[in-house]
């Protein structure tokens, strides 16, 4: 495939010209208002996961592909069953099993899918820029959605994280908030940090060893901390990344075990941060390597509520992004 370059696309091209979500690619881009619209829009999809017909129409009619072409367990599932609760026509494709295996190029396969009448195209790839390459390339109908690219961007799991936080703290402003651990391999981390700006969050900590830090991460507007017990006092939320050892070249980390005295999340760091600190974490969770089990099923987690959330928050931008949120974008 030819390899995508992230910034082809400008980012405001994810809304259309009358400042409606089209594509959703990256948090950049994005502004407050539509933040919020997908904040709020999920607030009104959440309650449909407690009908006993967990079903609406919204989408009926429409196709949607799940493309991912990386491995994923709560974010490929979620849309998927996000999909299918929008009663949208939804495929997902094991694109490690494809053609693009017998020499098809993306284009080919996007081309050959595209045939099929599809609406919305949800995007995994292991490289950075590719939901951006594929936005450029698709007939302009079509919605594409980032689930993740390389290091670049994962904005849905930035938004269900801001969903879960506002659920329990509402106030931004006042929040201090540490995202600890592999800050430099995570798509995750950037996504959270872009959305945490965007709501105007108190203060925003990154906590990790040197080698697990991007350069010049302070422009993003964040304080550095390379003393875990430092980076989690008095804190609010505590965001946990695990570290991402297939993205790394070299030895970044003396051991995992090292890793874990020295970074990990226990009991006795927890008891540094509010009393009513939020611990949230993505997932995948590495027991023992970042944050200890006591701690990742404590009361404090909020880990499978975020899995949760996740579909709340993606039917919300699926239905914005093909323009139908029951009203709330017509
Ligand atoms: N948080 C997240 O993206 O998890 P998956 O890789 O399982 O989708």
């Amino acid at each position: 495939m030819t390899r995508p370059q992230v910034g082809s696309l400008a980012v405001n091209q994810q809304l259309t010209p009358d400042g409606k979500l089209k594509h959703l690619l990256s948090i950049e881009g994005l502004n407050i208002g539509i933040l919020n619209e997908i904040l709020d829009t999920a607030e009104s999809f959440s309650s449909i996961a407690n009908q006993s017909v967990k079903k609406v129409p919204l989408l009926r009619g429409k196709t949607i592909f799940n493309l991912f072409f990386e491995d994923s367990t709560r974010t490929r599932t979620t849309f998927e069953l996000a999909g299918k609760r929008l009663s949208a026509d939804m495929l997902s494709m094991n694109l490690k099993a494809s053609s693009t295996n017998k020499g098809e190029t993306l284009l080919d396969t996007l081309n050959n899918l595209q045939a099929m009448y599809s609406d919305m195209f949800i995007v995994r790839h292991q490289d950075s820029g590719a939901a951006q390459f594929i936005a450029q390339n698709v007939a302009p109908h079509i919605s594409v959605i980032n689930a993740g690219d390389g290091r670049h961007s994962h904005p849905t799991q930035a938004l269900l994280d801001m969903f879960t936080i506002r659920r329990h703290k509402q106030d931004f402003t006042r929040l201090r908030v540490a995202i600890v651990g592999d800050i430099l391999h995570s798509r995750v981390a950037r996504s959270q940090i872009h959305a945490l700006n965007m709501l105007n969050t108190g203060e925003v900590r990154v906590v990790a060893p040197r080698t697990l830090l991007p350069a010049a991460i302070e422009n993003l507007g964040v304080n550095v901390y390379h003393d875990i017990d430092a980076g989690v006092k008095d804190a609010d939320v505590i965001i946990m990344l695990r570290l991402q050892k297939e993205r790394m070249h070299g030895a970044l980390i003396p051991s995992e075990n090292e890793y874990f005295q020295r970074y990990g999340l226990n009991q006795r760091r927890l008891k540094l941060a509010d009393k009513k600190a939020l611990v949230m974490h993505p997932g995948p969770v590495n027991r023992g390597v970042e944050i200890s089990s006591a701690v990742a099923d404590g009361p404090q987690s909020t880990i499978l509520e975020q899995v949760s959330h996740g579909l709340a928050v993606r039917m919300a931008v699926m239905s914005l992004c093909l323009g139908s949120s029951g009203g709330q974008n017509e």
